[in-house]
C-alpha cells in the first residue's frame, strides 16, 4: 500500500520580533492582558517591502526541498495555503513556481485559513497516494501585520497575529511503518461571518435595499471597494473571539478522536499532538480534554503568536529540528478556524 511520507520539512520566520509592550505603541492594551488570555509574548512581522507571503514561503520550502534530499526542479506538484496572498489573485502558488524556477507544474492554493495547511496536507495525500505525483510541495505562509487594523478598536484580533511560512515535502512510500495514516476534515459555514474579512468582496451585505433602489451608476466600483469599507473596518479580520473560542474547544478535540478511532489508536499512543496556535488556553484546554501529558503536546505559539495556514508547518518544523518527533513516532496535527473549518491528520514518522 502506498501512503504518503514528509520527506522534509522547513520555515521561515522574519528577523522582526515584536513584543507585546511594543503594541502598546498603537493600541491600548497591556502584555498582561496579551499573556494571560493567549500565551504570546511576541511575534515576527516581515520587513513591509521586501518580504511577502510568497517570499516568506520560498525560504520554508528551499529548506524542505533541501532537507528532501531534492531541488526544486524535482516538486511535480505546488499546494500553497494562505489567507494573506501577495494579490488578491493570482494566488501565491503560481508566484513560488516562478520565484524558485520549478517546471511549468501544477500550482494549486488553498483558502481554509486556520485549517488551510490541513487541508492542503490532505489534498498533497490524496494525489500521492493515487499515484499521480511524486513530490508535493505544501506551503503554509502569512504576512498578516500588513493586514490588522492596530488602532484599539482592532485589538482583540491583531496581538494575536504573526507572519511566518512552514512547508514539507510530501513523497510515497510503501513502508507499512510510516507516513500519513489518515486525514479528517470538517466544515460548517453557519457561522461563516464571526470570523471573516467581509471586503473587498462580492456579497454586497452593506448595500441595503434603499441604497440599490438609489443606485448610482458612477457608485459602480464602491460596491466592491470604497472609503466606508475602511471605515467601518470591514477591511480587516473581524472575529468574535469568545464564540470561537467555544466552538474550536469542542471541535479540537474531536476532530482528534476521529483520527486516533479511525486507525484503532488511544491518545496514549500520540508521541506528539501539534494543535493549530491560535490560542495556548485553546491548547492548554484541549490537551486537559484528552488527558495528555505535557510532552506529548507542542505549542510555540508564545513566540510566533497565530500564524494560521503557517503555524502547524512552523511547528511541525520546529519540533523535529528539537529532536521531539523520532523515526515511528505517532504524530497528530489538528485545526480548526474560519469557516468554520476544522481538520486532523495522523502520522507515523
Ligand atoms: O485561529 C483562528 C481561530 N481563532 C481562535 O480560535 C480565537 C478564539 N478566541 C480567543 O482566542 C479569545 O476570544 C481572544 C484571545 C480573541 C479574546 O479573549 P477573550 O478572553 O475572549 O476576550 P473578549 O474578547 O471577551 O474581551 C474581553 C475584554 C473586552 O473588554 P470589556 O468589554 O470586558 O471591557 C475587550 O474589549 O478585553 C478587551 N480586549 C482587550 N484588552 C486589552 C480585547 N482585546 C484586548 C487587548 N488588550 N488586545
Amino acid at each position: 500500500m502506498v501512503r504518503s511520507r514528509i520527506a522534509g520539512t522547513g520555515k521561515y520566520v522574519p528577523a522582526n520580533i515584536v513584543t507585546n509592550k511594543d503594541l502598546l505603541k498603537y493600541m491600548d492594551t497591556s502584555d498582561e492582558w496579551i499573556q494571560e488570555r493567549t500565551g504570546i509574548q511576541e511575534r515576527h512581522y516581515a520587513h513591509r517591502t521586501e518580504e511577502t507571503t510568497t517570499t516568506m514561503g520560498v525560504e520554508a520550502a528551499r529548506i524542505a526541498i533541501e532537507r528532501a534530499g531534492l531541488t526544486p526542479q524535482d516538486i511535480d506538484f505546488i499546494v500553497f495555503a494562505t489567507l494573506s496572498p501577495d494579490y488578491y489573485f493570482p494566488g501565491c502558488g503560481v508566484l513560488l513556481q516562478r520565484a524558485m524556477k520549478m517546471k511549468e507544474i501544477g500550482a494549486l492554493d488553498v483558502r481554509n485559513q486556520c485549517s488551510g495547511f490541513m487541508y492542503a496536507l490532505s489534498v498533497a495525500d490524496q494525489f500521492i497516494k493515487t499515484g499521480m505525483y511524486k513530490n508535493i510541495l505544501v506551503v503554509g505562509a502569512e504576512k498578516h501585520s500588513f493586514g490588522l487594523d492596530f488602532s484599539t478598536r482592532g485589538r482583540n484580533v491583531s496581538v494575536i497575529f504573526g507572519d511566518g511560512a512552514g512547508a514539507v515535502v510530501l513523497q510515497p512510500t510503501t513502508n507499512e511503518n510510516q507516513g500519513i495514516l489518515s486525514t479528517h476534515l470538517h466544515s460548517d459555514g453557519a457561522n461563516a461571518e464571526i470570523l471573516a474579512m467581509y471586503n473587498p468582496g462580492t456579497h454586497a451585505n452593506h448595500w441595503t435595499e434603499q441604497k440599490l433602489a438609489d443606485f448610482d451608476e458612477a457608485e459602480m466600483g464602491e460596491m466592491f471597494f470604497s472609503h466606508a469599507m475602511i471605515d467601518k473596518a470591514q477591511v480587516y479580520p473581524n472575529m468574535d473571539g469568545p464564540a470561537v473560542f467555544k466552538v474550536a474547544v469542542e471541535k479540537f478535540p474531536a476532530v482528534i478522536r476521529e483520527a486516533l478511532e479511525t486507525n484503532h489508536l488511544a491518545t496514549t499512543d500520540l508521541s506528539l499532538l501539534i494543535p493549530h496556535q491560535a490560542n495556548l488556553r485553546i491548547s492548554q484546554f484541549v490537551q486537559k480534554k484528552l488527558q495528555l501529558r505535557d510532552d506529548q503536546v507542542y505549542n510555540n505559539i508564545q513566540q510566533y503568536g497565530n500564524t494560521t495556514a503557517a503555524s502547524i508547518p512552523i511547528a511541525l518544523c520546529e519540533a523535529w529540528e528539537m529532536g521531539k518527533i523520532k523515526e515511528g513516532d505517532l504524530v497528530c496535527l489538528a485545526a480548526f478556524g474560519s469557516g468554520f473549518t476544522w481538520a486532523s491528520a495522523l502520522l507515523k514518522w
